[in-house]
């Protein structure tokens, strides 16, 4: 099995099955050139082990270049567990999730993902230290500190969209029209933080809740799912789900900056160069988004809430650097990242 998926890339792929507990988990070890391996572990019903290694491959590799644009001593790896987090999940199986990541020294390090909640990072801590995003984190007023990333997310996007808006536009944000697809835990703080700064707001999600709130709290103007594309705004921020950047949605496309924090922007990588042809500012996902990933690293380093901040606010400064290499070397922008990215951990 698995003779057809390639792994060669990737450092250190190990696989686990605890007959007692049902545990079946897959850790993988993309690079760790830049230090252990940080990401989250999500617990998914996947298909079969060849769909779970093949996520936990491309999530792992995500990480390393996540990893090295956002400035961390930290390398990257992702872990799996096959199953339906709401069926077969058990605190037993999350302690042999734990004796599953401490098998690995430290080479790898665990956090959430998709499926998995801060208290079964908790569970799994009871086995092993290298788990991080248990414990209170960067916050604004008002919000539970619960090791939850989204605030720090929300922020990191907040500077990008920012730093984005005065590169292209070269103004604040004061009056500026901003589109959010999606508002969930980062899309709604984003919401607030450019509201904030005088932004004017247009919001779509499949819910109510979150667009309503926005409406009556922050004077946004609820759309449709369907519109929420093509509007003729200054900066579209995905924060929902991956691919909503494809060839049918940039033929209506009328915004002339994409800031957001949905992973997988693009749905596919030579939609970087269509945009920068058609004059549209990209922020490359998974620099803009770094900001969960920076607020992990930091509960692990027991920082302060200002030395995070400040870590957050960099994201800016690393988006301007991409945007000025992409334009002296007229290339897109995603493409520049994954330089600037690949310059830092293949040494
Ligand atoms: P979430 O699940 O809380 O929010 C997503 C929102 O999008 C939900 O309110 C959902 O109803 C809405 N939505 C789904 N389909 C939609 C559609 N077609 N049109 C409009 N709205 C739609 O997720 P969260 O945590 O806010 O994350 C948002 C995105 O950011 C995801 O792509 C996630 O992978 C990414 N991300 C999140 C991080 C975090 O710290 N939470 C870190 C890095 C990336």
């Amino acid at each position: 099995v698995f003779d057809h998926i390639e792994f060669d890339e990737h450092e250190h792929v190990a696989f686990c099955h605890d007959k007692k507990t049902g545990l079946k988990a897959i850790i993988a070890v993309h690079n760790s050139y830049l230090g252990p391996a940080l990401g989250g572990c999500r617990m998914w019903p996947y298909a079969n082990s060849d769909e779970a290694l093949n996520d936990v491959l491309r999530l792992s590799k995500g990480m390393t270049y996540k990893a090295a644009m956002a400035n961390l001593n930290q390398g990257g790896g992702k872990a799996v567990i096959l199953g339906d987090p709401r069926v077969h999940k058990t605190a037993d199986m999350m302690r042999a999730m734990g004796r599953f990541v401490e098998s690995l020294s430290g080479q790898y390090i665990s956090a959430e993902d998709s499926g998995m909640s801060v208290a079964d990072l908790q569970i799994m801590a009871e086995e092993t230290t290298h788990i991080s995003g248990t414990r209170a984190s960067y916050h604004f007023a008002g919000e539970e500190a619960d090791g939850n990333p989204a605030p720090s997310t929300a922020y990191g996007v907040f500077t990008g969209v920012k730093a984005s808006v005065k590169y292209h536009f070269g103004s604040d944000l004061q009056g500026k029209k901003v589109a959010i697809q999606g508002l969930g835990h980062v899309g709604y703080r984003l919401a607030e933080h450019l509201h904030r700064e005088g932004a004017e707001l247009f919001v779509a999600d499949i819910y109510p809740e979150g667009v309503n709130r926005a409406k009556e709290k922050l004077n946004a103007t609820i759309v449709s799912p369907d519109e929420i594309l093509t509007l003729d705004v200054d900066v579209i921020a995905p924060c929902a789900m991956g691919a909503t950047v494809n060839r049918q949605s940039i033929s209506t496309l009328k915004a002339k900056v994409i800031a957001g924090a949905a992973n997988n922007q693009l749905a596919s990588e030579d939609l970087g160069e269509l945009l920068k042809d058609k004059g549209i500012l990209y922020a490359p996902d998974y620099v803009i988004n770094a900001g969960g990933i920076i607020d992990i690293y930091h509960q692990k380093m027991l920082s302060s809430n200002e030395a995070l901040k400040t870590h957050l606010e960099k994201i800016g400064a690393t988006l301007m650097e991409v945007y000025t290499r992409a334009d002296e070397q007229n290339l897109a922008t995603n493409r520049v990242a994954n330089t600037i990215a690949e310059e830092k951990f293949k040494k």
